[in-house]
């Protein structure tokens, strides 16, 4: 109710938003991780399944994909908002898996406008993908002309269903929400809508569809499993946005779990090499109904290098013995897909971008352990294109594909402590690597705070 005397104050802003500034994978999970006990409540904003964030705690490993990484913090929530899209059979295995090794997942909360990423969603995706790379070129296409060959075109999509399932939302149609899943009537009307029309268009899409995907849908089979699916999460099915505000006005503290990352952002991103999602502080309101005007620490996640999964322009990849000892250094392995990771040097072009896009209040370097033993590293500070050099990033994948970096060379640190012994502050690290962290600070023009030095919770440096 609004107070008698003029409007109601707009109250202090008490969220903190974990963002990865560059393609993914720069460790935001161990930096959730830290500050979960700080928070009463850690939110994914969006994404899907298609996201992996490790956590290592005293040598236990978690790789948690739409369970947001609050699950591991005894007395936080793990809350999945409106803006991601939920494959309920993953979440279902990941619970039961967290449940057997003893996180109990009570704290588990699922908005019920969160969309439903169904099995033709992931099956579209990968008949897409099969078509993309250009499968079936000595075959006719649907309309009987001859496909010829072309050129490779696939995204490299890790395969969940995303993209597919963002459209649907965006379509609306034949779209379903978790909240569908404890409606029947509903969920069977729209079920019967979708898989015709799924069935009438996936099909045709490729003669090689890829293992495993056979693109007919019955809709009682996918109602039954669909309202199994609703009895077993009807427990953690909330309205979400309105849960996050009653949190608030309990003056509890949000912690808000990017996923994928900024320069993966489907506008701000390397498009068309991006995913479907808002990955940057600027998803955050329309993603879980929370204003950013409520934020007020927002940490980018970066690599001391930069590493980048699926296809897309990437101005510093290393293809070779620096590429690969980066690959071999950092395990530079997908989380979600296993697929090895491209590696190149830092691009802080690309990181002072997304650090502007997010407005960044700090930031978090991540692996600087894997740079040790290097004679010298190289960190890419303009792009030399055909219309001159820059320092401005391209957020466009043609624009970008023609740019070249232009490096600037830093002394090696053959270890990452100044004595034999494993550092425990900044100020213990080798003369070399407190420079690296101060170029970076002053070229971004922001603070480090948190400086990861290996993939344990307790290898952090915290400034
Ligand atoms: P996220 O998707 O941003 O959460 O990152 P991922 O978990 O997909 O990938 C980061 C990988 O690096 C994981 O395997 C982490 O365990 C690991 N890791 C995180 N920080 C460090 C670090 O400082 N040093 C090393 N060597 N590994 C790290
Ligand atoms: P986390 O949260 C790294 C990449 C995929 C692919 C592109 C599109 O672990 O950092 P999609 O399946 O989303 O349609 O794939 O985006 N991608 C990621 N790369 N880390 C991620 O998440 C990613 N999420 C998507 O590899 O190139
Ligand atoms: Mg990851």
């Amino acid at each position: 109710m609004a107070p008698p005397n003029g409007p109601t104050p707009m109250p202090r802003p008490t969220a903190t938003a974990v963002i990865g500034l560059q393609w993914g994978d720069e460790g935001k999970g161990k930096i959730v991780d830290i500050l979960a006990a700080r928070h009463d409540a850690v939110v994914r904003f969006n994404g899907g399944a298609n996201a992996g964030h490790t956590v290592i705690i005293a040598g236990q490993k978690y790789a948690l994909h739409l369970v947001p990484v609050g699950a591991l913090t005894p007395g936080a929530f793990a809350i999945i908002g409106n803006g991601v899209v939920v494959d309920p059979d993953a979440l279902i295995h990941e619970m039961d898996g967290l449940i057997a090794r003893g996180v109990d997942c009570k704290n588990v909360v699922v908005s019920d406008r969160a969309h439903v990423v169904m099995p033709y969603h992931k099956d579209e995706d990968a008949l897409r993908e099969v078509l993309l790379a250009g499968a079936g070129e000595d075959e006719p296409d649907p309309a009987g002309e001859p496909r010829g060959a072309r050129a490779d075109r696939s995204l490299g999509t890790t395969r969940r269903g995303i993209g597919p399932a963002y459209a649907d939302k965006h379509q609306r149609s034949t779209a379903i929400r978790i909240g569908d899943l404890l409606r029947p009537e509903r969920l069977r009307e729209t079920l019967e809508l979708a898989c015709e029309i799924k069935g009438r268009t996936l099909p045709r899409l490729t003669s090689h569809p890829p293992e495993g995907v056979h693109p007919h849908y019955n809709p009682e089979h996918l109602y039954e499993k669909a309202m199994r699916w609703g009895e077993r999460l009807q427990p953690h099915i909330r309205d979400t946005a309105y849960f996050l505000h009653d949190l608030l006005a309990r003056e509890k503290r949000l912690l808000f779990e990017g996923a994928n990352a900024t320069l993966l952002d489907v506008d701000h991103g390397t498009f068309p090499y991006v995913t479907s999602s808002a990955c940057a502080v600027l998803g955050i309101g329309p993603g879980s109904g929370v204003s950013e005007r409520r934020i007020e620490t927002v940490l980018g996640v970066m690599k001391a290098y930069s590493t980048r999964v699926g296809a897309g322009p990437f101005p510093t990849e290393q293809k070779n013995a620096i590429g690969d000892r980066i690959r071999e250094r950092g395990k530079e392995y997908g989380t979600t897909t296993g697929r090895p990771r491209r590696t190149g040097w830092l691009d802080l072009v690309a990181v002072r971008y997304s650090a502007m896009l997010n407005g960044a209040t700090g930031l978090a370097l991540m692996l600087f352990d894997v740079l040790e033993g290097f004679d010298e590293v190289k960190i890419c500070t303009a792009y030399e294109t055909p219309a001159g050099r820059t320092d401005r990033f391209l957020p466009d994948a043609y624009a970008l594909s023609e740019a070249k970096p232009v490096y600037e060379t830093l002394a090696g640190f053959p270890s990452l402590g100044a004595s034999g012994k494993p550092p425990t502050r900044r100020a213990d690290l080798h003369e070399h690597a407190r420079k690296y962290l101060e170029f970076v600070e002053e070229r971004v023009g922001i603070p480090i705070r948190f400086v990861s030095i290996g993939p344990d919770r307790a290898q952090t440096l915290e400034a």
